[in-house]
C-alpha cells in the first residue's frame, strides 16, 4: 500500500494541474475528487512522517496523575505509600474533625486506596508507568468507573458539612486541604469544580470534575492543585 502512495500523489497532482489548466469547467468534479485523493494521501504521508510524534502518548494525562500522586508523597522519595495516603490522612482527619466524620474520612480514603484505585500494598513509584496503568484500569472499566463516581459522591457528602447539597468555598477548601492540595492551588481547584461558575459546587459538578481529572486524557485540570 505504502509503495503506491508516491504514484498516487503524482497522479493526483499531475491530473489536477492538467485538468485545471486545460478544462477548468468540465473537470470541476473530477478535480475535487483528485483533490480529495491528494488531501488524503498527502495526509497519510505526513502522518507517517510525523508518526513518532503523533503516536507519542500525550503528556497531559500522566502529568496530571503524577501531580496528584506527588501531593501525597510526603517524604518526597518518589513513591506514594499506603501510610502516606491512608495513614497520614486519617491522622489529620482525627486531629481536625469530630470522631464520626473522621471515621468516615478514614473509610473513604482507605476505600479509595484499595477498592477504587486498586493500589498495591507496597505503594507506587510515581514516575513509573504503573500510575497510568492504574488509572487506565479504573477509567477503562465501567464497574471500576462507577466505583470512582461513588467514591466522589462520598467525598462530596463528607465535604458538605452543612448538608445543603452544595460546597461553599470554605467547605471545598477544608476537604481539598485534606486531599493535600497546596493552599495556593485551592482557589483554582474551586473554579475547576464550579463548572457553571455560580459560586458553589453541586454534587454533579463535583463528580464530573473528579472523573474528568482521573479519566480525561486530553484535558488538564487544577482540581487537585
Ligand atoms: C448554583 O447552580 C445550581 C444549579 O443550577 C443551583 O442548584 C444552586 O442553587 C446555585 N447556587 C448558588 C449559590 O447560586
Ligand atoms: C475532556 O475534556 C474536554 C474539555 O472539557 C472535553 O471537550 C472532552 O470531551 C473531554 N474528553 C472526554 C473523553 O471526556
Amino acid at each position: 500500500m505504502a509503495s503506491f502512495k508516491p504514484f498516487l500523489l503524482l497522479l493526483a497532482l499531475g491530473t489536477c494541474l492538467f485538468f485545471t489548466e486545460a478544462k477548468p469547467r468540465l473537470t470541476r468534479e473530477l478535480g475535487s475528487l483528485y483533490d480529495d485523493i491528494l488531501t488524503r494521501e498527502f495526509k497519510d504521508l505526513l502522518d507517517e512522517k510525523l508518526f513518532g510524534q503523533r503516536m507519542a502518548p500525550s503528556d497531559v494525562w500522566p502529568r496530571k496523575l503524577r501531580r496528584f500522586a506527588r501531593n501525597f508523597d510526603l517524604d518526597g522519595n518518589g513513591v506514594v505509600t499506603k501510610d502516606e495516603v491512608v495513614g497520614k490522612t486519617v491522622e489529620e482527619a482525627k486531629n481536625s474533625l469530630d470522631t464520626e466524620t473522621a471515621a468516615e474520612v478514614a473509610d473513604t480514603v482507605a476505600e479509595a486506596w484499595k477498592a477504587v484505585f486498586g493500589m498495591p500494598e507496597n505503594g507506587l513509584t510515581i514516575s513509573s508507568d504503573d500510575i497510568v496503568k492504574t488509572a487506565d484500569m479504573v477509567c477503562g472499566n465501567e464497574d471500576r468507573k462507577r466505583e470512582l463516581r461513588i467514591w466522589a459522591r462520598n467525598v462530596f457528602e463528607e465535604a458538605d458539612t452543612n448538608h445543603n447539597a452544595e460546597l461553599s468555598r470554605s467547605e471545598h477548601g477544608l476537604s481539598f486541604r485534606m486531599l493535600h492540595v497546596p493552599p495556593a492551588g485551592l482557589a483554582a481547584s474551586f473554579v475547576a469544580a464550579d463548572r457553571n461558575k455560580n459560586g458553589s459546587v453541586e454534587k454533579e459538578e463535583f463528580v464530573d470534575a473528579v472523573v474528568d481529572y482521573f479519566c480525561n486524557k486530553s484535558q488538564d485540570s487544577p482540581l487537585f492543585g
